[in-house]
């Protein structure tokens, strides 16, 4: 099969990493894909925004599945474009992306099917949702409605900052459209998790639970970011909370879109609270999360190529289980200096090829370039070191380990990637 990969993260190089080593992948390409990714498949600069560029190159090369990594282009309807020339295409449709790309939408979905989140009002006028907020007690989340590349949530300490979020968002328009609504949400006390199952429209495959660190600083202070490391599985889960979030969260949501005409293939991540107890949603993304995709994808065992091609045909209940290998798998993104706000570029990376070529150590490449037979950083997010171990201790020591043999200027990463697994035992 000739596959083609959209995205140019370090979710699409562990996807590519994984693809690359399926019997039934005979040839992979990537758009844009990034430097670690180049060494596994043929990369085009064609953008991700390009419908017609891309159905195009997908005809050309005779493409026999694409395989799509993030939000916006499933947001702008790129599995409704193919799915109508009859290319299989792996991800939701663009009124099924609207489970990510539109809080009042999903938040809406969960109310009316009883699923569990926080309680929330939605907002389309600044007056009314000041007025809202006057007689309101801090801490509450305000979040605006579309997409904002990850930094539309406002966790609220003060009314004063209430008040700066929602002149920002609703009249100055800092995102645009998609902040002109916002939803005002209950602040949830918890532990969060990330909990991602493939889905045929139908039923759902979930992949072993994970949990990402979104703040830039070590104790999760510092502003939000895309996220600075992940590891699963994750300590918090019973058996009881994991069928209550398969049974009561995930597959409801699949059943309550399936009525109302909307087949949601690809992955649905469920970005959840454990908060007394009980699992909440805080947000749905529509697709593979990241970093969580780079040690959840380390440590499957089964092929992933099967598994893709029978959610696209909506066959998953045919599929045997997806097997996953033993134990612990951490990555610690290494980021560039000046992340998220203003990262620095074009630094040599050092001690990659002291890596190269083990079992249990994988490095995926997000913002990095060949330039000759350099990588150079080229983005916030530069690497995400992954690494599988027998126990917490054993792969965070041998992510860390693995992160001190690389080196380039500014680099920066969180010393503190998988601790909260450690202080629940
Ligand atoms: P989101 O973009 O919706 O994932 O929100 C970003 C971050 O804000 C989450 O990872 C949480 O840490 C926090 N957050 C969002 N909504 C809530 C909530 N209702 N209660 C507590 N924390 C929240
Ligand atoms: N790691 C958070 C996300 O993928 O949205």
């Amino acid at each position: 099969m000739n596959v083609l990969v959209i995205g140019s993260g370090g979710r699409e190089h562990a996807l590519c990493w994984k693809l690359s080593r399926s019997a039934g992948v005979d040839r992979l390409h990537c758009i844009p894909g990034n430097g670690g990714i180049a060494d596994l498949a043929e990369c085009r600069d064609i953008s991700v925004g390009d419908t017609a560029g891309l159905l195009e190159f997908t005809k050309k090369m005779k493409i026999d599945l694409v395989v799509v990594g993030p939000e916006n282009p499933l947001a702008g309807g790129i599995v409704d474009a193919f799915e109508a020339k009859g290319i299989p295409i792996f991800g939701p449709v663009a009124r099924g992306a609207a489970i990510e790309a539109s809080k009042i939408f999903s938040k809406e979905l969960m109310r009316d099917s009883s699923i569990p989140t926080a309680h929330f009002q939605i907002f389309d006028e600044h007056e009314k949702a000041l007025r809202y907020i006057s007689g309101k007690e801090p801490p509450f989340v305000i979040k605006a409605d579309g997409l904002c590349a990850g930094k539309g949530a406002y966790v609220i300490k003060d009314i004063a900052e209430a008040e700066s979020v929602l002149k920002e968002l609703m009249v100055n328009g800092i995102y645009g459209d998609a902040g002109r609504k916002v939803v005002i949400e209950e602040f949830l006390p918890g532990i969060e998790a990330s909990y991602l199952a493939f889905a045929d429209g139908k039923t759902i495959l979930p992949m072993p639970a994970s949990q990402d660190h979104k703040p830039l600083l070590d104790e999760d202070l510092g502003p939000n970011t895309g996220g600075m490391g992940a590891y699963t599985p994750i300590p918090f889960l019973n058996d009881d909370l994991e069928r209550e979030i398969r049974d009561g969260i995930m597959l409801k949501t699949i059943a309550a879109m399936r009525e109302m005409g909307i087949p949601y293939k690809g992955v649905l991540y469920g970005g959840l609270m454990l908060s007394g107890g009980k699992p909440y949603v805080i947000e749905f993304n529509a697709r593979f999360g990241d970093p969580e995709t780079q040690p959840i994808i380390f440590k499957m065992k089964s092929d992933l190529l099967p598994v893709l091609i029978a959610c696209v045909e909506g066959r998953l209940d045919k599929l045997e289980d997806i097997t996953w290998k033993e134990g612990v798998s951490v990555c610690v993104v290494i980021a560039s200096k000046g992340y998220p706000e203003n990262p620095e570029k074009g630094k040599v990376i050092r001690g990659l090829d002291l890596l190269s070529g083990r079992e249990d150590v994988a490095v995926f490449h997000a913002g990095t370039k060949r330039v000759g037979s350099e990588y150079h950083t080229s983005g916030g997010r530069v690497l995400g070191v992954t690494a599988l171990g027998a126990t917490y201790e054993e792969a965070i020591s041998k992510a860390y380990d693995a992160v001190g043999v690389i080196d380039f200027e500014g680099m920066y990463y969180r010393r503190d990637i998988g601790k909260k697994a450690l202080l629940v035992k």
